[in-house]
């Protein structure tokens, strides 16, 4: 074993080198405002934990809703310190953020990513340094991580479409406005979807990328409405985009002959949207920030977590809003 460096000279060397150990570099916690002041498992009693949450994009009320709920949950916990880092929608600029946190050598990174696989190296690279990742909401791919968070988007998709099933009465003609499909939930709502209303004599009509943002979505339903005389429904894989095609379809006044499905469900935007007779149905994606916290905390502790953490989800609709929806099986 050397013999330990000068504590600047540390400093300059974790920021270089992340695979260097944490015992060499160790500082006193009071010293150390972005964390790296013990590895986890060691004893934490008295000590402030940093965390790292990169967030992909801060631009749909979701995500502003999901770091809500981490710094509420982490408020609860005086030993817990979260930086929160905005990609803006920015593939690269939330791989540098996941790199800055590293150099930081915080204790403990929670990512929500924009895209599985652009993500999926530095979250990797965190791990190798020894720092733990819970990724919350959209996947990677492979097993480089500590802890995944996040509903079923699939038994959501399939919900969805076994709802447009019996809604539309087993037949009708249906626009899909997709979630980003380089992100798993647009992948998984898609897939689970078609699972709903195969067999049935549902025709998808026309099917776009939104990309999760309500103006794209608006764009896409403006062509789709264009192009046929008769939609019956818009199953977008979110509220923001099942709501930017309402307002297409409004200016076009067709909004009275179609009816829109959306997923996200939060309580000021979904399930308002769903009590104003805007949506038919919403089923709700729950953020995951709360659960995140707790499980940082147990990771931190130094106990061993689950590698997977699902989330349930409820369906809302103009029958049952008013009870709060109802939990799908
Ligand atoms: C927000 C969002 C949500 C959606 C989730 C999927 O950026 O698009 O509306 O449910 O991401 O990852």
């Amino acid at each position: 074993m050397p013999m330990k460096p000068p504590f600047t000279l540390c400093l300059a060397a974790a920021a270089a080198a992340v695979a260097i150990t944490f015992t060499g570099c160790r500082k006193p916690a009071e010293s150390a405002p972005s964390g790296g002041t013990s590895a986890p498992g060691t004893p934490s009693a008295g000590r402030v934990f940093t965390i790292g949450m990169s967030q992909c994009n801060l631009g749909e009320p979701w995500r502003g809703q999901m770091n809500a709920d981490v710094k509420a949950a982490a408020e609860r916990h005086p030993n817990l310190k979260v930086v929160f880092k905005d990609a803006q929608n920015d593939t690269l600029k939330q791989r540098a953020h996941v790199e800055e946190f590293v150099s930081a050598r915080v204790d403990l990174i929670i990512i929500s990513p924009k895209e599985a696989a652009p993500l999926t190296e530095p979250v990797a690279q965190a791990m190798a340094a020894g720092i733990p990742v819970i990724v919350l909401d959209r996947r990677l791919l492979g097993d480089q991580y500590t802890c995944f968070i996040g509903a079923d988007n699939r038994k959501i998709g399939k919900a969805a479409g076994q709802w447009i099933r019996e809604t539309l009465g087993g037949r009708g003609k249906v626009v899909e406005l997709k979630g980003l499909m380089t992100s798993t939930p647009g992948q998984d709502r898609h897939q689970g979807f078609r699972e709903g209303i195969a067999g049935s004599e549902i025709e998808v009509i026309f099917e776009a990328d939104m990309k999760w943002l309500e103006p794209d979505a608006r764009k896409e339903m403006e062509s789709a409405l264009s192009r046929f005389s008769q939609i019956d429904l818009v199953y977008a894989h979110n509220d923001p985009g099942a709501h930017g095609a309402y307002l297409a379809a409004k200016s076009a006044g067709r909004e009275k002959a179609i009816k829109f499905v959306g997923i996200d469900a939060l309580p000021q935007e979904g399930v308002a949207y769903v009590s104003q007779g805007i949506l038919h149905a919403t089923f709700q994606y729950p953020t995951g920030g709360a659960e995140a916290i707790e499980t940082a905390l147990r990771i931190l502790q130094g106990e061993k977590v689950e590698k997977e953490i699902t989330l349930g989800s409820r369906l809302f609709t103009a029958e049952n809003v008013a009870q709060g929806g109802r939990a799908l099986e």
